[in-house]
This record gives structure tokens, C-alpha cells and sequence, in this order.
């Protein structure tokens, strides 16, 4: 007989039809009557009760029904007496696929630290927060492709292994085939390249927006969503080595109508959650309350539902960095009225402190901060006629600070080349890019949405660790 899937079954009505499910054991319980095996196939939050009435079965099958072992069980669907499920499989045979050593097997019924499961990550997604993360990153994924595909924009494959630094923050991971315990040199002493896999130094993509712009100044509107890597060594609850990003780049767009499609498109993504993920959400919200039991109230955050509904109920504030940096100045952040990061006048990076502080204590709604100082800023956005400041955007939100960070771009091949002169970025690498501005140049824009930061904010955990299957981070990468 075909398998039907447990989310299929919990929501049947063919009661006293028969069915074969398939899936890992959760937990059994019972007494020498009957027996109740709670299976999971991954299709959902809930388990599927399976009845088994021990004068069918033999004693020695029903007790290799362990914690993690994997059944297959034909049966018939009846109503459930117990609380919280509709419908329940009374079994009829019960197929051992695969045993799990109770005495080895990590995973015990009860719940285990977020740390703890970090460590056992390859079988996480057993656990009933795995699975809810799993599914509601799944429904994100598609909602970003969806998003875009209603709207016409082309997603675009860039390269993983590049020879540029999109970012030019030289945080990058270098990859090459030469022996590093016998480097080939130059006369110079200098280590030479022209002997590596390509001919030249190559590193991991920090970003596909370069490759992205090209696409854009002739497809008008397109996205990219892949992988992307950092070599920055920060330890953080928001930050990984590897984490994936989604960049649209839209040529015709200014700095408004960017901010505006931002906007959408987180709005979007959240709806999207609320309508396809409602009892993932709703276990996530529970998981999260228990959590904060221990917390003062004015520690606590939002309930989760509530938080994502709040971000869809409320526009966006939009304000200046300059404007921003006053309103910091002049607050009082906690008792000692102090941040840890003093907020020095205008050119002070914004830490995620202040971004949260911004959103969750001032305005209390998201904010899209604009015109950072050109100095903190890569070398590819727009020029304002201050000199001083660039058409940036960073999207702000609560729990998380940065979000998408994003601009309107350098159009201008003049403008654009000073600006390198000036950080000493190399024009004869760039010439591929500054071919954009020589032909056929026009006003463009667009972002960077950190899949993981949605993540976070959308299941309302609170380590990015959490949120991707395999986390890279500093001194992690077990496999
Ligand atoms: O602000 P970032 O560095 O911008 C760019 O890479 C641009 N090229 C984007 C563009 O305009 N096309 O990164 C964009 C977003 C951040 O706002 C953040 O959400 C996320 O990527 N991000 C990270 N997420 C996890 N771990 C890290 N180490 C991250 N660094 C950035
Ligand atoms: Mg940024």
C-alpha cells in the first residue's frame, strides 16, 4: 500500500479506511493492554498516535519500538479519545525498518538544550524545533522565489568562486590548489599566482551583487540567491562564516523606490509565513515562552505571532544616519544611560546595539536608515552632492538590527573611478564592472537580505546557529 504522509493523515476524515505510514518513533508509552507510539514522518509539528493493542502483537516487536527507530505500520484510521487529535491509527502490522539502541541513541524524549543539539547537529532534525525550523525556512525559500517570479524579475546564478572582493572588506576565504607547505615563488620572493588552479588569487563570493549588476543593466530586474561566505571573525549570534543572501539589483530603480521594494518584500515573506506555517509559528511562539519564563517582564520579547503581525501592520520609519546619530546622542539606552559602544558624531559604525535600540526602544517599529558616510560604506554607492554621504540603505529590525543592507549605485563612470582612486581598488580588475558605466549607463539599485537574519526573526530563535542546517562559524565546521 502507498504511505500517506502523518500531516496528510492528522487532517483525514476516511475514518475505518485503511492506511500505511511510515516514520521515526518519538516516544511509546502504555501498559500490557495497549500501547501508544507517537511517529513522525517530518510532514508536520504533530505526531501521529499510533494504537497498539498488545493481544495482537508480539511482546518482543512492540518493545524494539524505541525512541528513533524507524516503522512502517499498516493500519486503520480511527477517532482519537485523547486530547489534542482528531484522529489516531489503530495497527494492524507493525514492520521493524530500522532499530535504535535506546541505551546509545543521543535524542532522549524530553527536551534538550539548543547547545546540546548543536553539538549532535546531524540528527537535529529529529527534534520537534528542527522540524518546525526546517519547514517555515523551506516555505521562506519559496516565498523569496515566488515573490520575485510574480514580479518578473530573473533570478541569476553568480559564481561562487570569484577573483573579486565585492565588499572590499577583505574578509574573504582564499581558494587555491598550491601546496601551502611549498608555495612557488617569484623572484621577488612574492608568492606566484600565474602557477594556481586559475592562473591567478581567487577567493569564496562575499556577495554576487558585481555580477548581479550586470545582469540588471541589461534583463532591467533580477535577484540572486546563494550562498555567500565571510572570513570575519566574529563570534556572534548573527553572524556565520557561510550564510546565504538574497540580492536583487534593479536597473531604473533610485534609492526610494529600493527602499519601497525592501519594504514588500519583507512584508511579504512574513505574510507568507503566517499564512503556510501557522503550526510551526504557533509551537516555535510556545517553545520561545517557555524560555522567557525566568525573565523580568520588561526582558521579555514580543510573542511571536504578534511580533511578525506588528511588522506587517506598521510603515517603515525612514530616516537619515545623520538624523539617526541625533536621536542617539541625545537617549538614554539604560539605567547608566549609557551604550557600551559610545556614540561619537557623525562617521560613528553604527553597532547592532544601537540599531535595536533604535527600533525596539525609540521608534519601536522597523527603520530603513539612509545616507551613511561614504567612509563606512563600500565603494559602489551613489555619491550625494554633500560629497560626504552615499545613497545607502540598511533595514533595521527588532531583535536582529541589520537586515538587508542595500543602495542605490554609483552610475557615474567618473564618480565611480575616483572613489576607487581613492580607496585603492585597482581599476584594471574592475574594468569588467566599469564597462557597466561606459556603455549604456543608467540609475540603478538595489540590496542584500541575510537569509538567515529573516530566519531568525521569522522563527523568533535566537542563535543564526539555529537556523541553518550545517553552521560555519569560527572553529566550527564538525562536518
Ligand atoms: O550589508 P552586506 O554586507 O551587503 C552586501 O553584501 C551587499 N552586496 C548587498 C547588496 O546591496 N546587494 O550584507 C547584506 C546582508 C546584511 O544586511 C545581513 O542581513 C547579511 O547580509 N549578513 C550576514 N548574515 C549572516 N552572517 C554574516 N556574517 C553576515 N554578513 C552580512
Ligand atoms: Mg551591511
Amino acid at each position: 500500500m502507498q504511505r500517506t504522509k502523518v500531516a496528510d493523515l492528522l487532517r483525514s476524515k476516511e475514518i475505518g479506511k485503511p492506511f500505511t505510514v511510515k516514520g521515526w518513533v518519538r516516544t511509546r508509552r502504555g501498559n500490557k493492554h495497549v500501547n501508544f507510539v507517537a511517529l513522525n514522518d517530518g510532514s508536520g509539528i504533530n505526531n501521529l498516535q499510533v494504537v497498539v493493542d498488545m493481544e495482537q502483537f508480539d511482546e518482543a516487536l512492540v518493545r524494539r519500538i524505541t525512541t528513533g527507530a524507524a516503522i512502517s505500520v499498516d493500519g486503520e484510521l480511527q477517532e482519537s479519545q485523547g486530547a489534542g487529535q482528531n484522529v489516531e491509527l489503530l495497527a494492524k502490522s507493525i514492520e521493524i525498518l530500522g532499530d535504535s539502541d535506546p541505551d546509545k541513541y543521543p535524542l532522549q524524549p524530553k527536551k534538550h538544550s539548543l547547545e546540546f543539539l548543536r553539538e549532535i547537529a546531524h540528527l537535529r532534525f529529529r527534534t520537534n524545533t528542527f522540524g518546525a525550523i526546517t519547514r517555515v525556512r523551506h516555505a521562506m525559500i519559496f516565498a523569496v522565489h515566488e515573490f520575485f517570479n510574480k514580479k518578473g524579475f530573473y533570478n541569476i546564478h553568480t559564481p561562487i568562486i570569484t577573483a573579486s572582493d565585492a565588499e572590499g572588506a577583505g574578509e574573504m576565504f582564499q581558494v587555491t590548489t598550491l601546496d601551502i607547505d611549498n608555495l612557488p615563488r617569484t623572484e621577488e620572493g612574492e608568492i606566484d599566482y600565474s602557477k594556481d588552479f586559475f592562473g591567478k588569487p581567487t577567493n569564496l563570493t562575499v556577495s554576487g551583487q558585481l555580477e548581479g549588476e550586470l545582469a540588471a543593466l541589461a534583463m532591467s530586474e533580477i535577484y540572486t540567491f546563494g550562498p555567500t561566505f565571510r572570513a570575519e571573525n566574529s563570534n556572534t549570534t548573527r553572524h556565520l562564516s557561510e550564510f546565504w543572501m538574497i540580492e536583487p539589483e534593479m536597473a531604473f530603480y533610485e534609492l526610494t523606490d529600493n527602499m519601497d521594494l525592501a519594504e514588500e518584500f519583507l512584508k511579504y515573506l512574513i505574510q507568507y509565513a503566517l499564512d503556510n506555517c501557522m503550526d510551526d509559528l504557533q509551537f516555535l511562539s510556545q517553545r520561545l515562552q517557555q524560555e522567557e519564563k525566568g525573565k523580568k517582564d520588561t526582558e521579555k520579547s514580543m510573542e511571536l505571532i504578534e511580533k511578525l503581525k506588528f511588522v506587517l501592520e506598521n510603515d517603515f520609519i525612514r530616516l537619515t544616519y545623520e538624523e539617526a546619530i541625533n536621536v542617539l546622542e541625545n537617549s538614554k539606552p539604560n539605567k547608566k544611560g549609557k551604550f557600551q559602544y559610545p556614540v561619537k558624531g557623525f562617521g560613528t559604525d553604527l553597532q547592532s546595539e544601537h540599531e535595536r535600540y533604535l527600533v525596539e526602544k525609540h521608534f519601536k517599529k522597523p527603520v530603513i536608515l539612509t545616507d551613511y558616510p561614504k567612509e563606512i560604506k563600500a565603494f559602489y554607492m551613489k555619491l550625494n552632492d554633500d560629497n560626504k554621504t552615499v545613497r545607502a540603505m540598511d533595514v533595521l529590525f527588532p531583535q536582529i538590527g541589520e537586515i538587508i543592507g542595500g543602495s542605490q549605485r554609483e552610475e557615474s563612470y567618473e564618480k565611480l573611478t575616483a572613489r576607487m582612486a581613492e580607496m585603492n581598488i585597482p581599476e584594471e580588475e574592475m574594468w569588467w564592472f566599469l564597462d557597466t558605466r561606459r556603455f549604456g549607463t543608467v540609475p540603478h539599485s538595489g540590496f542584500g537580505l541575510g537569509f538567515e537574519r529573516l530566519m531568525l526573526f521569522v522563527t523568533g530563535m535566537t542563535n543564526i546557529r539555529d537556523v541553518i542546517p550545517f553552521p560555519r562559524a569560527p572553529k566550527s565546521a564538525e562536518f
